[in-house]
């Protein structure tokens, strides 16, 4: 009976193996697992072996059939499995599944554009550290000891000798201590400020900074290359406001408006009603930052600028609360 169950067995094996559907598959359970199959015709035959082989034989038997058992139920995963394949379950007509792809968040693509323009123009481009010190973000700008913007209420300072930078013009500096004239760099980053925020101001934002010294530039370089930069970004057609400003670190310097691309002056909500938008502080480079960084300011000359981005994306988006740009809401985020 032992070799009976054997050959049995393998019998199974290539039965099994022959089968490829659900009708050859009950098939075979009845030829082997049903109450009138092969392995239950082996059962009854137990009773007839003597009493000493029976629990061996019986135990041997046992194992056959869960062994058939499982043959059977392998293929039957099987079968099943291939009617619910791809190809039984496509459905052509079906519209498909659109990719979700990510955009750039628009303050990048701000910057992507004005780093565009800058570096066309011949610009390179420059970073330097958020964290900074009193000589980089103040006292090599020219800044004045007892200067206001040095006042806590600006500035977050880390320690009595590190900061946050209040805005990218220490970068400038950055960029003279390391290279001598001719310098054309804009300089793009994060800068902190301890203001209340608000939809008009937060406690970090963005600026671009420019620089560009050599012998002989003038303020006529100036107003060409920002003249052609904001016609490039803003469109053609705006009228232009260079107004005379204080800045530290230039003299002479301006702030430069152009005509409200909304309202083409008439005034409305984005210009408060006066007909310009204020976007940029330039001036020419104060002969004081020239000498911090070993300069000589009878020799050189040079301009530079600077402009907050979120603010210059709010103004082409016409978006007007700054906070959008940092809560990185999806439903605000999708619409650039
Ligand atoms: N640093 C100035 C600010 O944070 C912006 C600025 C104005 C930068 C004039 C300049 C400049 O380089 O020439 O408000």
């Amino acid at each position: 009976m032992h070799s009976e169950l054997t050959s049995l067995r393998a019998e199974a094996e290539n039965a099994i193996r022959a089968v490829t559907d659900s009708r050859g598959l009950d098939d075979f359970r009845v030829a082997y697992l049903a109450r009138k199959g092969a392995i239950a015709a082996f059962f009854d035959r137990l009773k007839t072996v003597p009493a000493q082989d029976r629990p061996a034989l019986g135990k041997l038997l046992n194992e056959l059939r869960s062994a058939v058992q499982r043959m059977h139920d392998e293929k039957s995963a099987a079968l099943l499995g291939a009617g619910t394949s791809p190809a039984a379950s496509l459905d052509l007509t079906l519209p498909g599944r659109r990719g979700f792809l990510g955009t750039k968040h628009p303050l990048t693509q701000t910057l992507d554009e004005i780093k565009g323009i800058f570096v066309s123009m011949g610009f390179g481009i420059a970073d330097g550290p958020e964290i900074e010190d009193d000589h980089h973000n103040f006292e090599a700008l020219n800044f004045p000891p007892d200067h206001p913007a040095r006042d806590m209420q600006d500035t977050f300072f880390l320690s009595p000798r590190a900061l946050l930078r209040t805005h990218t013009s220490p970068v400038q500096i950055r960029v003279m201590e390391e290279h001598q004239p001719p310098v054309r760099v804009i300089m793009p980053g994060k800068v902190y400020r301890n203001e209340a925020i608000s939809a008009r101001s937060y406690c970090m934002f963005h600026q671009v900074e420019g620089l560009c010294v050599d012998r002989g530039v003038t303020f006529g370089d100036l107003k060409g290359t920002l003249i052609e930069f904001i016609t490039r970004f803003y469109g053609p057609g705006l009228k232009f406001r260079f107004r005379p400003t204080f800045f530290p670190f230039t003299e002479p310097s301006a702030d430069i408006y152009i005509s409200c691309f909304i309202c083409a002056g008439k005034g409305c909500r984005l210009c408060k009603q006066s007909g310009w938008l204020e976007i940029l502080g330039c001036g020419m480079v104060d002969p004081n930052v020239f000498r911090s960084v070993g300069y000589d300011p009878e020799v050189i000359s040079g301009y530079a600028f600077g402009m907050g981005i979120d603010r210059v994306a709010m103004l082409r988006h016409g978006i007007d609360d700054i906070r959008l740009f940092f809560e990185n809401d999806v439903r605000f985020l999708n619409q650039f």
